[in-house]
């Protein structure tokens, strides 16, 4: 089956493979050593060497976002989160649920947020410490302006904090010239690694800080995977074989390149939205604003998404449902996953069948 859901991912041989390995016992040298090198090649890989740390936890995406947001807030100071898609609002719902003092900034899902109403909210309340924003929203594609965001929290001296579960080897990201503090991925998604561990990236001095704050959870405190005489280990029982293919998927992916991956999915996306066009389909978002992993497009009628989506799996492909408001109105493409190009014209032609059987106007 072709995956074009983002993530779980296609992997490739290889990858499937390291989860063979031996069983090890995550107390012994054997796992800190596999730990020692999945976090330097995280930092090899997305933080070229400069002063971050690697924190890796089995857990899906939401987790490692909710670690970042947990442990990140200093009592008494809020978060200001960028809402412009679903994952924005649940960045809101974990700061909600844990009491957390914060600021919610709603705005259109297909653009990008406003900067004069983020700069507005920084110049009005004082207490914001954190921006909390999502890289690349894959409720619609949306790539979000991390740089500009970035350099208003380090203009006004705020923590930027960063979900880039569905961009990190998806988009350029480049932490410094960010201003990022603190950043959540996982290996499901465009490392193309298996679901079931995630990571984040942290500037060193950044999870310092993080030591002063009140531990809000038992699993998710951020700190408590960082053990002050360095040595790489984890608190709770890990999800051993998973970490074994996200080690062999960093191993391939530093063997493709990563701007390399993400210009494999850069040239794969514009492919499909310029065959999307070709059969008079039309993209939710501006070309301008679309990611390299994600197209959103309008359902054509007279196709409902489950006769789109049952035909296309019958005939081998798994494209994804509308989330919120959008739900029935737009099927998502994801380019993610150890694929090739013959398998996204594959796809093209089983979706030009699907059109011409169903009467969509092509
Ligand atoms: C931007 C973003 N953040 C967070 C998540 C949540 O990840 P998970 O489903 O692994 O919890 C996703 C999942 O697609 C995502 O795309």
């Amino acid at each position: 089956m072709i995956l074009l859901n983002p993530g779980p991912v296609n992997v490739s041989a290889r990858v499937r493979q390291a989860l063979l390995r031996d069983d090890i016992c995550h107390r012994e040298e054997e796992f800190s050593s596999l730990l020692r090198d999945i976090q330097s090649k995280l930092i090899q890989a997305f933080a070229h060497d400069q002063d971050y740390l690697a924190v890796v936890i089995s857990c899906s995406g939401t987790a490692a976002v909710e670690a970042a947001i947990s442990s990140a807030v200093a009592p008494g100071t809020k978060v200001l989160v960028i809402k412009n898609g679903v994952y924005g609002e649940r960045m809101a719902e974990i700061a909600r649920a844990y009491r957390l003092g914060r600021f919610e900034l709603a705005s259109d899902w297909t653009q990008p947020p406003p900067l004069d109403q983020i700069e507005m909210a920084l110049n009005d309340d004082p207490s914001i410490q954190v921006i909390a924003m999502v890289h690349h929203e894959t409720t619609t594609g949306l790539r979000n302006p991390v740089e500009a965001v970035g350099e208003l929290a380090h203009r006004y001296e705020k923590v930027f904090l960063v979900d880039a579960v569905s961009a990190i080897a998806g988009e350029p990201i480049d932490l410094e010239a960010s201003h990022i503090d603190i950043l959540a991925g996982t290996a499901g998604k465009c490392i193309q690694g298996f679901p079931g561990v995630s990571f984040l990236l942290v500037r060193d001095a950044f999870m310092e800080t993080m030591r002063t704050y009140p531990k809000r959870s038992v699993f998710l405190h951020l700190p408590s995977y960082c053990r002050e005489d360095d040595v790489p280990s984890v608190p709770f029982t890990p999800s051993v074989q998973i970490h074994y293919a996200f080690h062999e998927a960093l191993v391939e992916l530093l063997d493709e390149g990563v701007d390399q991956r993400i210009d494999r999915y850069h040239r794969v996306s514009r492919y499909l939205r310029e065959r999307f066009r070709g059969l008079a389909l039309q993209c939710l978002v501006p070309e301008e604003h679309g990611s390299n992993t994600i197209t959103a497009v309008w359902l054509p009628a007279p196709l409902t998404y489950v006769e789109l989506h049952d035909q296309l799996k019958a005939k081998g492909f798994v494209i994804y449902a509308g989330q919120g408001a959008l739900h029935s109105k737009i099927f998502r493409v994801a380019n993610m996953g150890a694929l090739t190009q013959s398998d996204f014209e594959g796809f093209i032609g089983a979706l030009e069948q699907v059109c011409q059987n169903t009467g969509v106007e092509t």
